[in-house]
């Protein structure tokens, strides 16, 4: 059997897949698996790499090239007696569309489908689900950017007449916090959804709130399993990119030292959001928490990353499952 791991990806989040697929390849049981990598470069092209028989010394060494590697068409991809794991975040890969590539060819992936892929990704999918399933979560305004250059008054009124400052602004389909700012008043908010539509033909307006963030990682098909939370303890005021991933300014607290109802409470949610969006293999479901323990589902992340300091592989590890062997079991969910 090979594994077939396509990393990089035409996405803001292109690092972060790199530094994810390293961390893999360094647990990888490579006695029973040809592991095949497959990197897409930020402008989109796909090269295939060598077959690997045990983890790169360096990080730097998966960034492929046409010296590296040999330069192929998506389509190409296509191997018996394989599976495709799509180490992808943000859009391009963790949206539904590498995973349509796959469907199409007929090839077993890790992960979510498309459907859930598609609707995870994006923010405002995923609000008109929750809602509709009665999961609480902030109030919220979307803003089509044709109605923005319009009539831009009229979206300062609807954010101003529901909700309050200080807000979020996010665009639609991103991840790892890219394009997202905090508005304290109408010109952070104007500068705000302008450099969100940098990223997207839609945005988000959310409202800010004093929490905490917490988050629940969801694993399986049929049976779906969830860990007790983790929280992400703010050093910084907004954990944007920067903190997240360049100087590390964020602290992970595993288990969240939460009340047992409240744990509960989030695992449940987690669970019901996976299976409204007819997720597989697995999933980050991420929350606000208030100081009077009112639980807000904020996201749902398809290919959470799985770098040496994230969420979801330390999550699993705190309930028993090492980093080897969850991904042994991803691979086995996605065969079945
Ligand atoms: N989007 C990043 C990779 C995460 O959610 O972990
Ligand atoms: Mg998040």
């Amino acid at each position: 059997m090979k594994i077939i791991i396509l990393y990089g990806g035409k996405s803001a989040e292109h690092d972060i897949s790199v530094l994810s697929t390293f961390s893999m390849l360094k647990a990888f049981y490579y006695d029973y698996y040809d592991v095949q990598l497959i990197y897409i470069s930020k402008e989109g092209e796909w090269v295939k790499g060598p077959l690997v028989k045990s983890a790169p010394a360096t990080q730097d060494e998966l960034y492929l090239t046409a010296e590296t590697g040999q330069v192929i068409q998506p389509s190409d991809i296509k191997e018996e007696n394989s599976i495709v794991f799509p180490v992808l975040h943000g859009p391009n890969g963790e949206d539904g569309t590498v995973q349509g590539l796959l469907e199409v060819l007929d090839m077993p992936y890790v992960g979510a489908g498309v459907l859930a892929s598609a609707c995870g990704m994006d923010k405002i999918m995923t609000k008109y689900i929750l809602q509709q399933i009665g999961i609480p979560q902030v109030p919220y305004v979307s803003v089509s950017k044709i109605i923005w250059k319009e009539t831009p008054e009229e979206i300062f009124n609807q954010c101003e007449g529901s909700l309050v400052y200080p807000m979020y602004i996010k665009p639609a389909n991103m991840g790892s916090s890219v394009g997202i700012n905090k508005a304290e008043d109408r010109d952070s908010l104007e500068a705000a959804i302008n450099e969100a539509f940098l990223y997207d033909q839609r945005v988000v307006v959310e409202q800010g709130i004093e929490a905490r963030e917490i988050e629940i990682a969801v694993l399986g098909n049929e049976e779906v399993r969830t860990t007790l939370a983790g929280e992400v303890v703010k050093t910084v005021d907004f954990y944007d990119y920067e903190s997240k991933y360049l100087d590390n300014s964020a602290t992970l607290q595993i288990p969240a030292d939460i009340p047992e109802e409240v744990h509960e409470k989030a695992r449940q949610y987690a669970k019901q959001a996976y299976l409204s969006l007819d997720g597989s293999g697995l999933s980050r479901c991420d929350f606000f928490l208030t100081s009077n323990n009112e639980l807000f589902l904020n996201e749902v992340n398809t290919m959470p990353g799985f770098t040496p300091f994230s969420m979801y592989p330390l999550l699993w590890e705190n309930m028993g499952i090492k980093y080897g062997d969850l991904i042994e079991e991803l691979i086995q969910l996605g065969l079945m």
